[in-house]
């Protein structure tokens, strides 16, 4: 049993991590300003847990704040020691993740994901903590090419919501050189996570207007929105549409675990690794996996490419294979499956969700 910091845990990603972590017998601290997640997706853990058998016995403490206010950062790490032991790792998955908001608020996203970060940082040095798992993203790549993306493929991200996670990952890399026979750190760059958990009990509650695709895939489905517009039809791919590598959040949430346990029982070292499947995934392909499994119709129209998109991105995931011994499990059709299970039983998200599921 481990102790560990998430931030970010009532988010997306992190909900399904943490429970994989509670799952495992680790004791886990949250931290969320719920700037864009609701506190009932921890709530739903305990029931998921209760339904295995399983005793959270206090493992899950709950702090509601933001990582660039130092007391409450302090205070965990303070509650933490204080029945002996005291933070083994941080899972950080705290951040603000919408390209064309980062467009417009430049600002927001440094200081949200980068001053964050830096804090955080500072506070794990002061305490000795010196392992992390940083949520990093595709995004950092600018892949033009229908070739499979390595980790050795150029960084160069076009967005600043790209640019601060590519910053990110400069500041690890640099602590890491500072000291590496110390610091225990693994840069994950995810692919395009979606899906849910299988109870559909928790999932992706995007708030307003989903400006990805799945979930707005998911919202035409129960009819929320009239259709979905896909963003061009003459890109140089199979069938005109966007090409993606698409990885179920439980798959993404198991590598975490793998990662941590790695990073826990080796020596010091800096690990950048893609999580995705290693397949591509056109839109249209989507659409019509997704009506299949699901015995949905979801009505679409063609409209114009979106600003920064790109034609093709798929992951080359053989470092994290032979790394993690780590393969996602997944198939579309599971994630297809499961992420509507979880819009069907939950219409408007968390937000005046029936409890009585
Ligand atoms: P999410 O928005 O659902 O989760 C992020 C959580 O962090 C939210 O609960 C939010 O309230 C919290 N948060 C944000 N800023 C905070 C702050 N300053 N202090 C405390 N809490 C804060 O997003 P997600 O999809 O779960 O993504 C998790 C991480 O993975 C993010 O860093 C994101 O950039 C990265 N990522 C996501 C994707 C994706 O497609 N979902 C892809 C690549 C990388
Ligand atoms: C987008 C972001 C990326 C971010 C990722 C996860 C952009 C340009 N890229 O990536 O930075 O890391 O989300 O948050 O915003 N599509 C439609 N109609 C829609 C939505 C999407 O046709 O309403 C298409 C897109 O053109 C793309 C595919 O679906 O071809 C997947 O889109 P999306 O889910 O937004 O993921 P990314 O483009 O990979």
């Amino acid at each position: 049993m481990k102790k560990i910091l998430v931030t970010g845990g009532s988010g997306f990603i992190g909900s399904h991590t943490c429970l994989l972590l509670l799952e495992e017998g680790h004791e886990i601290f949250v931290i969320d300003s719920h700037i864009n997640s609701s506190p009932k997706s921890l709530e739903r853990l305990s029931t998921i847990i209760e339904a295995e058998n399983i005793f959270l016995n206090g493992k899950l403490h709950i702090y509601k704040g933001d990582l660039r206010d130092n007391k409450i950062l302090k205070k965990i790490f303070l509650d933490a020691n204080k029945n002996g032991g005291s933070i083994d790792a941080v899972l950080h998955f705290a951040g603000l993740k919408s390209v064309s908001e980062s467009f417009n608020s430049p600002m927001l996203y440094w200081d949200a994901n980068v001053n964050s970060t830096i804090n955080l940082l500072k506070v794990m040095e002061a305490n000795n903590c010196k392992t992390i798992i940083f949520s990093s993203s595709a995004n950092i790549y600018n892949s033009k090419t229908p070739q499979l993306t390595t980790e050795n493929s150029e960084i160069n991200p076009v967005n600043p919501y790209g640019r601060t996670k590519a910053v990110i990952e400069r500041i690890l890399t640099d602590i890491f050189e500072s000291a590496s026979d110390t610091w225990r750190i693994a840069n994950l760059r995810y692919f395009n996570p979606i899906g849910a958990h299988p109870s559909g009990f928790i999932g992706e509650d995007p708030q307003g207007v989903p400006s990805n695709l799945f979930p707005f895939i998911t919202q035409v489905a129960a009819g929320r929105r009239k259709e979905l517009t896909i963003f061009g039809n003459n890109w140089p791919t199979k069938d005109g549409t966007g090409v993606r590598d698409y990885i179920h959040v439980m798959d993404l949430a198991e590598g975490h675990l793998r990662a941590l346990k790695y990073l826990l029982d080796s020596k010091p070292r800096l690990l950048n690794l893609n999580l995705g499947t290693g397949k591509g995934t056109s839109v249209l392909e989507l659409i019509e996996t997704f009506e299949k499994v699901n015995k949905v119709s979801i009505p679409y129209s063609f409209v114009n490419r979106r600003k920064g998109d790109l034609p093709i991105t798929i992951a080359s995931n053989e470092l994290c294979k032979t790394c993690l011994n780590w393969t996602p499990q997944r198939t579309l059709e599971d994630m297809c499956r499961d992420g509507w299970k979880w819009q069907l039983q939950n219409p408007k998200g968390y937000f005046n969700s029936n409890e009585n599921f």
